[in-house]
């Protein structure tokens, strides 16, 4: 997979072409390895250097955050990468324009949503069912609270209700009932402890790996506040936009995909009033125009090369 070590990006041409219009702000807010932000570097080389364009890469993990500064350091004057959560992007594109960027019309954002490969590939993370370590699940180290304070301290409702709403996992109440049963005998500390209870509560062992994937969806949800972070993003970047400025999102699944499908739709939406008012004009005008009218996916080669992008899912939209 080199020359991507850290995380091969998804959907790399079609997210860059359908992203860069031309010079301006460049907000990438979920930099992980850098690999989307290497290649809108490279696409507005001349700008960049110019003066005309500035990158701001946004990561709450440090090592994210280290890892990019790595593949971006031929491009050191030209990108500012931030730690810190990308639900407060409206304030860094604000003072990007006061200070490095000044003047410039913040022309695209960036969101290619959820973890990356190596932070599912590290046990110490524990994102991964398939990969002993500590149950923790937190994409920002410092966060207040780990998957293992989730399962341990939620009570059997609570466990239920974020298994069905977040993992859509139609067993949630009976694993909710085992993982309450489990701990009363011992704290659940690790990936594999975890596992082997969910597995041990599925009456079809052969459908127990989409159980397990559905409950680590559920709880990386909630240990991130993954889908209130989200929206929150796409208000404010939609709000910090200039006039022509385009806003990408890659979701990789359903629950998310639909919060910004809805979010773009209500963008690009018009309000006449009630029919026959006779007006000329919309109550409400739309804010924007889609650029992706149905939402791209990646090529069965892209599959082959770099599974994760099978259930990726790209819409773009853009400001008027
Ligand atoms: C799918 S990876 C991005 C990979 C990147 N596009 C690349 O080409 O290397 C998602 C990254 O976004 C970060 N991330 C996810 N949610 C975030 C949030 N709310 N705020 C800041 N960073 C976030 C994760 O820590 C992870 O490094």
């Amino acid at each position: 997979m080199e020359p991507y070590g850290y995380h091969a990006p998804v959907l790399p041409e079609e997210t860059v072409s359908l992203l860069v219009t031309g010079p301006g702000i460049y907000i990438d807010g979920t930099l992980g390895g850098g690999g989307h932000s290497r290649l809108i570097l490279e696409r507005l080389a001349g700008s960049f250097k110019e003066g005309r364009s500035l990158l701001i890469g946004i990561d709450q993990d440090s090592h994210a955050l280290e890892a990019a500064a790595g593949k971006l350091e031929a491009f050191r004057d030209m990108a500012l990468l931030v730690r810190g959560n990308f639900s407060t992007v409206g304030e860094v594109a604000q003072s990007a324009q006061q200070g490095q960027g000044k003047g410039l019309p913040v022309m695209g954002i960036l969101l290619d949503l959820g973890v990356s490969s190596f932070q599912i590939d590290t046990p110490e993370r524990g994102f991964s069912y398939l990969r002993n370590g500590p149950l923790d699940m937190r994409m920002d180290p410092d966060g207040p609270e780990s998957a293992a304070d989730i399962v341990n301290d939620y009570d059997e409702r609570e466990l239920a209700r974020l298994f069905r709403r977040y993992g859509e996992e139609p067993l949630g109440g009976r694993i909710a009932r085992a993982i309450v049963a489990a701990r009363s005998v011992a704290r659940i500390e690790t990936t594999g402890e975890l596992a082997a209870v969910v597995r041990g509560a599925c009456p079809r062992k052969d459908l127990a790996v989409k159980t397990l994937s559905r409950i680590y969806q559920a709880l990386r949800i909630e240990v991130n506040d993954e889908l209130g972070v989200l929206s929150r993003a796409l208000e404010e970047g939609f709000s910090a936009l200039s006039p022509g400025g385009r806003m990408a999102v890659i979701s990789y699944h359903s629950l998310e995909d639909r919060i910004v499908k809805r979010f773009f739709a209500s963008t690009a939406a018009e309000d006449w009033g009630p029919k026959g008012l006779g007006i000329r004009e919309p109550l409400v005008k739309s804010r924007a125009i889609p650029v992706t009218r149905k939402a791209v996916q990646a090529s069965d080669g892209e599959i082959e090369r770099n599974p994760r992008s099978r259930s990726a899912r790209l819409r773009v939209v853009q400001k008027l």
